[in-house]
């Protein structure tokens, strides 16, 4: 079963089909909110909304543990897509753009960002080379070919810390490590992931450019963010319709 994982913008999925919500507990304390299940054409899908149903939860305070651990273990999901919104520093990465990333840098600090805690547990050290699912990846952007949605395939992903955006030096030095765009809660959600041996990919929609960056040169300008978002993210939405096509109904 496919699971969705929904970040800002996107805190219900509204081609899902919902036949039921599901409060779940988890060994690592209470996901971000009910898991929402139900159907997009013929496939069971599990929904699950980031920062809670209300956006109330902020990046550095969601608890992915629990919600990768209640998507997985407690749900059944074989794959997860996170959708999540990101600011552009590569020059095609305007906003409204939909990017499949392949690699990620991680600035993120004090967060829970693995199930390997010790105790009785063995050191485990996961394989992180490439950090997303290069089959699940491949099949996001077959899909929003299906969809006849454009998708930016292959970029790097920087992990923020949040909850406040950067500075327009921290871009520059982001930039200079590699980085096209920047994200608060793409880690440690695809570490866990991996941890889980699940494969996991993201759907990045552009918000806004990053700091000091094209229209945000001076500031962040938080008016324009939600028409771009909210348009953007119905296309997000037919990519995840597009996957859920018979000709991806794989798992
Ligand atoms: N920085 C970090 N995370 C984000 C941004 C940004 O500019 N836009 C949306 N999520």
């Amino acid at each position: 079963m496919l699971a969705v994982i929904g970040g800002s913008g996107l805190t219900q999925l509204a081609n899902l089909d919902v036949s039921r919500r599901q409060v779940v507990r988890t060994p690592y304390g209470e996901p971000s909110g009910a898991l929402t299940f139900g159907r997009i054409g013929t496939q069971p899908v599990v929904f699950l909304a980031r920062h809670g149903y209300g956006h109330t939860i902020p990046p550095h305070l969601v608890n992915y543990r629990a919600n990768l651990w209640a998507l997985v273990r407690e749900a059944g999901a074989t794959r997860i897509v996170s959708v999540a919104s990101v600011g552009g520093i590569r020059d095609d990465m305007s906003p409204g753009a939909l990017v499949v990333p392949h690699q990620i840098v991680d600035y993120t600090w004090g967060r829970q960002q693995t199930y390997f805690e010790g105790g009785d547990t063995p050191v485990v050290h996961v394989d992180f080379t490439h950090p997303y699912s290069e089959a699940l990846r491949m099949e996001l952007v077959r899909a929003a070919e299906v969809a006849g949605e454009a998708v930016i395939e292959g970029a790097v992903y920087g992990a923020t810390q949040g909850p406040r955006l950067e500075t327009a030096a921290e871009i520059d030095r982001i930039e200079r490590d590699g980085v096209n765009l920047v994200g608060m809660t793409g880690m440690p959600e695809a570490a866990l992931a991996r941890e889980l041996e699940i494969p996991y990919a993201a759907l990045c929609v552009v918000a806004n450019w990053a700091a000091g960056r094209g229209d945000s040169g001076d500031a962040i300008h938080f008016s324009d963010i939600e028409a771009v978002l909210q348009e953007a993210m119905g296309r997000a939405r037919n990519v995840i319709g597009g996957l859920c096509t018979e000709a991806f109904c794989s798992a």
